[in-house]
Formats: structure tokens, C-alpha cells, sequence
């Protein structure tokens, strides 16, 4: 197969890419990535004499430009991960999320529908469901979870899934979507949760705990998303949605405190700080119909896959170093600065 990767030089297409290459070497990959300040070409730099990969540098929302590209590669197989991902960035500019998770998505598939692509997937998340109560631990996110959206991304995310079920319905797009929880693991961006955690606490800075900390997330190794993504793509049902998740809840301060007992470092280094408008409490996926009908499971224990992390960024300093260097940074002190970092909330 010829597979477009849309995303692939950021968090989870990066582990995609080197995913497929491990488990499918006789498929060609090529990566579409604009390189936005989350992604990174020196993360897919092994790949790049790899004869079976193509990096191209563009927009997904460049219909022109995604036109030429379906036409010269013909590809058999599209996967979207390509999106604007972070919550807060989405607070402060929502347009920009609707350009690139909205009519970018729609712009590959109709490419899609022009080029006879046999199979376009749809990299999701379990945010469009909303959010549950802290006190109700008997529900999950099923797929027939009403779309309940809170934040200008998760919005963005939900209205892709709508027309990607348009595609399908309206002009019989192969299509497939998977919604996951969230994902840790090796090239996380340091702006997310526990790679921002681990790259501050090894600089003994002040660990920024939205509101209380008692928010929970249900956090997957992104090995194991990887796996499932690849597992619909090839095996799942046209028109399906997949929910991907391990049942594996944890508070953000339990996180936090697991990072910093892993690295050594005080507690004392927590600092609660205002807390995110509109903040999700509660994320929990139910993966009943993944296992049952494709038989995937996560083969990765949360103490495991966060050991695997801390140490992936102890040895890895060099590729997160040169992201707070750059750009990044004062997107980070204009986000975060001045009173929101280390105004306590308690
Ligand atoms: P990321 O921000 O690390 O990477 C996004 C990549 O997309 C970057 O390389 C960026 O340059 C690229 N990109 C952004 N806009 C683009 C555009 N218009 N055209 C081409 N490239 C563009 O994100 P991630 O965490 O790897 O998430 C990947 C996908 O998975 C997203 O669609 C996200 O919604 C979804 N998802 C993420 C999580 C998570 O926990 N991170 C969980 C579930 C689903
Ligand atoms: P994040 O990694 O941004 O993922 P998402 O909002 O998509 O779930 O945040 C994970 C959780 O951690 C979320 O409840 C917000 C919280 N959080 C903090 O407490 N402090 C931080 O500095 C960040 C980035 C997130």
C-alpha cells in the first residue's frame, strides 16, 4: 500500500509512521506535514533516506496543493492526524482549528473521492464526547456518547467526524474513525501535560496544576493507539467509529506526584494555578467494541509506559532542549506568563 500520513511529524503520527514501518515495511508512507510550531522534522530524521518514506512539507487545507500531491502519488490509503491538538491554544484562537481540523479534513477527503483513495481514516478523540462528572466512576464514553463538545478544539474535532460521516453517507467514502484518549509517550510535544511536567521538573521549575489537580484523564501509551489505528485501517468496518482507550484513569495530580517521585524531585515543586475555562473534569473511553469486534488490547501498564517516557525524554534531551529554545518558548511565557504561573488557587 501506498499510505499518506497527514500529521506525521508530530506527537502520534511520528509513532505511526515509525509504527507501520516496523510492522508493514512493505508499505510506503508518505508523511504531509506543514510544520506548524508542533511539528518536527528532526523526530522523523532516521526515515528520511528510507526509500519506502516521503516527508512532504504542506498544508492540508491547501485544496491546489492537495490535489497535485493525490494525483502524482495515488495513494491507496489516507490516515488524518493532522490537526491543531491543544486545548488552550484553542481558547486563545479558535479560527485557526476550524482552517486546519475542519476544512483540512474535508479537503482530503474530497481528494480523496477525486483519486479513488479505497480507505480515508480519521484520527479522533474521545473529547468530543465532553466530559463525565468526578462522581459518577460507573460511566464511559461509549460510541453512541451524544457529541457534547466544551472546547473550540474538541468542537473543531466533532464537526471533522460529522462530515467525515457525511463523505461516507452522501458519496460512499470508504471512511473510518477512531476516537482515543489521551496519549503519552516518546516526541510528546512539551506543552501537554506530562512531557511539560517531566521536561520542568528536571529544571526544578514550578509544575503548573490547573484549578485542583482533580481533573482525570484517561491516558493510553501511544504505542498502543498506534496499533489500534493500524488495526482499523486494515480490518475495520467501513463507516465504523472505534473508541480507543485502556481504562486507565488517573487524577492530574496523581501524574504529576508519579513524575516526580520517578525523577527524584519534591512535591513542593507543585504550584496550582488558575484553572482552564471551560475544563473537562472526567475523560473515560469504554473500548468494548475495539476488543470484541477487531480483538485489540493495550499491551502497555501505565507504570510501564510512563517509566518508558521519563526515560525516553532523559536520554532524549536534545530533541525537547532544542523545542523550548525556540519559538515555543515565548508561545509558552505569552500562554502561561506572568500572573497565571504560580497564582495559587488553594
Ligand atoms: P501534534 O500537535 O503533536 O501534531 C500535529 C501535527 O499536525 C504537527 O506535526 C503539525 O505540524 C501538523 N499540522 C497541524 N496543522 C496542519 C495542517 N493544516 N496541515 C498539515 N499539517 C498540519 O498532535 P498529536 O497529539 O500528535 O495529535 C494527532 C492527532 O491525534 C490529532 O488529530 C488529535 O486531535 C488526535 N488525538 C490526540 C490525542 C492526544 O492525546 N494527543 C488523543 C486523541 C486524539
Ligand atoms: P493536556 O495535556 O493539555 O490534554 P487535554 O486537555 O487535551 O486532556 O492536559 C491534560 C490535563 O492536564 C488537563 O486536565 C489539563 C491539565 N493540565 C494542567 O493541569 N497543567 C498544565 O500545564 C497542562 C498543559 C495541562
Amino acid at each position: 500500500m501506498n499510505i499518506l500520513v497527514t500529521g506525521g511529524a508530530g506527537f502520534i503520527g511520528s509513532n505511526f509512521i515509525y509504527y507501520e514501518r516496523e510492522v508493514h515495511p512493505e508499505d510506503r508512507i508518505v508523511c504531509l506535514d506543514a510544520l506548524t510550531y508542533a511539528g518536527n522534522l528532526s523526530t522523523l530524521k532516521p526515515l528520511l533516506n528510507d526509500p519506502q518514506f516521503r516527508f512532504v512539507r504542506g498544508n492540508i487545507a491547501d485544496r491546489p496543493f492537495v490535489r497535485a500531491l493525490f494525483a502524482e502519488e495515488k495513494f491507496d490509503a489516507v490516515v488524518n492526524f493532522a490537526a491543531e491538538s491543544h486545548v488552550d491554544r484553542s481558547v486563545e484562537n479558535p479560527e485557526l482549528f476550524l482552517r486546519s481540523n475542519i476544512l483540512g479534513t474535508q479537503v482530503l477527503m474530497d481528494a480523496c473521492r477525486e483519486y479513488g483513495v479505497a480507505r480515508y481514516h480519521q484520527v479522533s478523540t474521545d473529547e468530543v464526547y465532553g466530559d463525565l462528572p468526578l462522581d459518577r466512576p460507573d460511566l464511559f464514553f461509549t460510541e453512541q456518547t451524544p457529541l457534547h463538545t466544551s472546547s473550540p478544539y474538541s468542537a473543531s474535532k466533532a464537526s471533522a467526524d460529522l462530515l467525515v460521516l457525511a463523505s461516507a453517507r452522501t458519496y460512499g467514502l470508504p471512511v473510518t474513525i477512531t476516537r482515543c484518549s489521551n496519549n503519552y509517550g516518546p516526541y510528546h510535544f512539551p506543552e501537554k501535560l506530562i512531557p511539560l511536567m517531566i521536561t520542568r521538573a528536571l529544571a526544578d521549575q514550578p509544575l503548573p496544576v490547573y484549578g485542583t489537580g482533580e481533573n482525570v484523564r484517561d491516558w493510553l501509551y501511544v504505542k498502543d493507539h498506534c496499533s489500534a489505528i493500524d488495526l482499523v485501517l486494515r480490518k475495520g468496518r467501513i463507516g465504523e467509529i472505534y473508541n480507543v482507550g485502556g481504562h486507565n484513569e488517573r487524577t492530574n495530580l496523581d501524574v504529576v506526584k508519579t513524575i516526580l517521585a520517578a525523577l527524584g524531585k519534591p512535591e513542593s515543586l507543585i504550584t496550582f494555578v488558575t484553572d482552564r475555562p471551560g475544563h473537562d473534569r472526567r475523560y473515560a473511553i469504554d473500548p468494548t467494541k475495539i476488543h470484541t469486534q477487531l480483538g485489540w488490547l493495550p499491551t502497555t501498564t501505565f507504570e510501564k509506559g510512563i517509566q518508558t517516557t521519563i526515560d525516553w525524554y532523559l536520554s532524549n534531551r536534545e530533541w525537547w532542549e532544542n523545542i523550548l529554545k525556540g519559538d515555543y518558548q515565548k508561545d509558552y511565557e505569552r500562554l502561561y506568563g506572568g500572573a497565571r504561573l504560580g497564582e495559587n488557587t488553594k
